[in-house]
């Protein structure tokens, strides 16, 4: 395995994670049983991987993870969890639902402390309510003893730009152990600004959701693709219509999905690339994706001329 210090955290993560929400949260959406569940827990672990994201929000993950590590020395796995300080699109207002949630979250998992304890979800107009409301109560817990470290994530469809990202380590760059966020060949923005910022104030960043969903469903890349070129976002002749990625799958890139994990550790902003598969197959690609050597430079330097500047919410 190979680690990354998680920003001031000096937490060593693997530059793998594994993510329990996402698409598949953990196999509830892809019919695993527990069983199953069990395994690919396992298997995460007996891989080396020593990151697992988790949320109040996916489901039944919290109870699942719970479950699947029972017995597994605390040491040898970093937790980290959410809590959404919204009700809806509103800001909630009671700080001890924040505590009732870390109770939870810890009882479900059967643990005494959670690593690191994540405001889920952070859009840019809430943000300062939600640290001036809640992150009092953040620090109380750290006290406690009940978390250890404090970050969020952002809420990538509705702020592709990253603004609470940029807004949070500009102006409160002290008060965040990590942030999660969104980094990958169709979302490069990070790069402008959040990730050297980030990089800049010693935050580390998590970057969840680099693949999905557009690199590993080949008709809908297509379908943007084209959507694109038609909005004169990248030239008409700069892809084929047919499998418009196909030229990244060469030498040690066995496919689209893999080229996308590696781009998205490639900089050297991102402390983890968090994968979300429910597929003990899919675990082992994406790992050697992102063990093995990065992209070719021609490659990288032909996806940020293509979709370096652009600034989608995909
Ligand atoms: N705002 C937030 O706080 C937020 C938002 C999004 C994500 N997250 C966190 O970040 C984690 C990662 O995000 P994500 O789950 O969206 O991650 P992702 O790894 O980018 O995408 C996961 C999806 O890709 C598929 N996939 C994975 N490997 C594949 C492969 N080799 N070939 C084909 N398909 C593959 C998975 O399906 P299979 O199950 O079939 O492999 C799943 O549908 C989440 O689990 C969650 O913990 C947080």
């Amino acid at each position: 395995m190979q680690f990354r210090t998680l920003g001031r955290t000096g937490l060593k993560v693997s530059v793998i994670s594994y993510g329990s929400g996402g698409p598949s949260v953990l196999g509830q959406r892809t019919g695993l049983e527990d069983a199953g569940q069990d395994a690919l827990i396992r298997r995460v672990l007996d891989l080396g991987i020593n990151f697992i994201d988790t949320s109040e929000g996916y489901s039944r993950s919290e109870e699942i993870l719970g479950r699947a590590l029972k017995g597994v020395p605390r040491d040898t796995y970093i937790m980290a969890t959410k809590w959404n300080p919204c009700e809806k699109e509103t800001p909630k207002t009671d700080p001890q639902d924040l505590v009732r949630s870390v109770e939870q979250s810890l009882s479900r998992m059967g643990i005494d402390a959670i690593d690191v304890m994540q405001f889920h979800g952070v859009v840019p107009s809430i943000y300062r309510t939600v640290v001036d409301r809640f992150y009092g109560t953040m620090k109380q817990l750290q006290a406690q003893g009940k978390i250890r470290f404090i970050g969020f994530s952002e809420r990538f469809f509705s702020d592709p730009k990253h603004e609470a990202v940029v807004m949070a380590l500009e102006q409160d760059g002290g008060l965040w152990d990590t942030i999660m966020l969104k980094y990958g060949i169709l979302n490069q923005c990070a790069a402008r600004r959040a990730l050297p910022l980030a990089q800049e104030k010693d935050v580390g960043i998590l970057n969840m959701a680099s693949v999905r969903v557009k690199l590993t469903r080949p008709e809908e890349l297509e379908a943007l693709m084209a959507e694109w070129k038609g909005r004169g976002l990248i030239p008409r002749d700069a892809l084929p219509e047919k499998d418009p990625l196909g030229f990244l799958v060469h030498g040690e890139v066995d496919s689209v999905v893999s080229a996308g994990y590696k781009f998205a550790l490639d900089h050297p902003g991102v402390s983890t690339v968090i994968t979300g598969t429910s597929r003990v197959d899919n675990l082992e690609r994406n790992l050697a994706a992102l063990l093995g050597p990065p992209l070719p430079e021609a490659d990288q330097k032909r996806l940020h001329a293509l979709f370096g500047p652009l600034e989608e919410a995909v």
